[in-house]
């Protein structure tokens, strides 16, 4: 009973949020360089190249860049088994469709990992999350055109070479099923996911299903080749998971929430199964959306399925039918209800560790794959405490939310049979938030001097949550 001996203890974070340098080392411009700041309720802009004057908190991250063995010696202090983060594509191939790739990119990340294996901690690789080439957004307008799939797959052929026998697990790209939520979000996920840069009188929801086509295939090409490159290499999709429950048991409201969960969560289906799961041909042949299935596509989708299935989760959500739509179900946020028997955070975030279990099993049900939970903590304002010697903020909020989670994958676990191989907690140290671009919205373990005003020196302080998170590891997950 209880987790696996060699459980993958963690924490993640992802290089356009952490690393800042973003013009140092030969590194390019990407779409997260060119997001503004936001703020709670206020959605980040997107600029036409980089503009002086505007506030780009990606340029500066945390300066990882600079910090990293500082701040992995503290996730080691921890007890850390894994840490997981992007590469920036940018630091590799700058522009995106360059010739060859930037040495001193490829040596940063060679640095990185052999800290990391210095440290007893296994990297966990994301390769693409949220911070594609803006030159490729500029010049291709992103995964709408078929040359990116190429220009990905080379991209990730040069780092399975490259960090073979030092990475072993990898991710192709990160919540690739945040695009599915049109209308408000839609255009800014179309950017930060596959750098598609939305005008007025565009069908965005057209543009969405392509673009997620095309990085689909280049997924799956990506899988195909880590597997030739290295026999070892376990390569797993990232899904954004928010469980939708229907908001009361009337069976309007429960067949609304199953085509929600169809219409946010086919990507795994495509991912893990290799094909297209019916209910989307059907729509696509309804809307005429069918022509950017090419069959050598549905043979490299086939070819290239993941070995694991590695997803975020934050929050549930719960729908209730409002007939709209007549019986073929566009969902936005609008048919999205509370669910009044849960808290949620100061961004709105509906806090239910029950609904990890839930999720679990809803993957484990269809799929039966080896799971990784890549993503899940609770973003807070901290206080800062200087009074006191051992630690800077007294965050049981957060020891809170992550202990519940944690139960709840554990009796997913014990109860359920569900083959986990580990979890990276969201963000071991703070850093900048990607939907809002805040410093102030924090996840860490580990305290960053740094705020949305822009002051602060960068210096790193232990949390209350550093040290009962020490705990959980040492006990594998008994002791919450
Ligand atoms: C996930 C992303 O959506 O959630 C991360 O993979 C992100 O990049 C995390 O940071 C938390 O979201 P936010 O907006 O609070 O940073």
């Amino acid at each position: 009973m209880g987790f696996r001996k060699d459980f993958l203890w963690g924490g993640a974070i992802a290089a356009h949020q952490a690393e800042g340098a973003w013009n140092e080392g030969g590194k390019g411009v990407s779409i997260a360089d060119v997001m503004t700041a936001g703020s709670n309720g206020v959605a980040r802009r997107i600029t036409n190249g980089v503009i002086d004057g505007e506030d780009y908190p990606n340029h500066v991250g945390i300066d990882f860049y600079h910090h990293y063995k500082e701040d992995l010696a503290l996730m080691a202090e921890m007890g850390f088994k894994a840490f997981r983060t992007s590469i920036a594509w940018t630091r590799i191939f700058p522009n995106g469709d360059d010739e060859q790739p930037n040495e001193e990119g490829l040596k940063f990340y060679d640095d990185l990992f052999d800290e990391m294996h210095r440290l007893g901690i296994e990297p966990i690789v994301t390769l693409s999350h949220f911070e594609m080439p803006y030159h490729l957004a500029e010049k291709y307008n992103g995964f709408m055109d078929r040359r990116c799939i190429d220009f990905f797959v080379k991209y990730a052929k040069v780092c399975f070479e490259r960090y073979k026998g030092k990475v072993k697990y990898w991710m192709t790209f990160n919540e690739i099923n945040n695009q599915a939520e049109l209308i408000s979000m839609g255009a800014h996920h179309l950017a930060q996911e596959g750098a598609v840069l939305v005008k007025e009188g565009d069908d965005i929801e057209y543009m969405m299903y392509k673009s997620a086509h095309h990085e689909l295939v280049a997924s799956a090409l990506a899988v195909k080749a880590a597997h030739e490159i290295d026999p070892d290499a376990k390569v797993g999709c990232m899904i954004g998971m928010n469980a939708v429950y229907p908001a009361t048991c009337n069976p309007e409201d429960v067949l609304n929430a199953q085509q929600a969960m169809h219409q946010k969560y086919w990507y795994v289906e495509v991912h893990a199964r290799g094909h297209y799961p019916k209910h989307l041909l059907k729509k696509f042949e309804r809307k005429g959306y069918d022509n950017f299935i090419l069959p050598e596509d549905e043979k490299a989708l086939a070819e290239g399925c993941v070995d694991y299935i590695g997803f975020s989760y934050y929050m549930s959500y719960a729908t209730k039918y409002t007939g709209r739509f007549g019986r073929s179900f566009d969902f936005s946020e609008e048919d999205y209800v509370r669910n009044t028997y849960l808290k949620a955070s100061d961004w709105g975030w509906q806090i239910d560790p029950v609904g990890l279990r839930w999720c679990l099993n809803w993957f484990n049900d269809r799929f039966e794959l080896p799971m990784m939970i890549v993503e899940n903590g609770f973003g807070a304002y901290d206080k800062y405490i200087d009074d006191n010697d051992e630690y800077v903020v007294d965050d049981q909020y957060r020891i809170d939310y992550l202990a519940a989670h944690i139960a709840a994958m554990k009796e997913a676990v014990d109860y359920d049979g569900v083959d986990l191989l580990g979890y990276t907690m969201w963000a071991p140290i703070d850093i900048v938030s990607a939907s809002t671009g805040e410093y102030d919205k924090r996840y860490g373990f580990i305290y960053v001097n740094y705020n949305n005003a822009h002051e602060g020196d960068f210096s790193r302080a232990k949390k209350k949550s550093f040290y009962w998170y020490k705990h959980v590891i040492e006990t594998n997950g008994e002791d919450l």
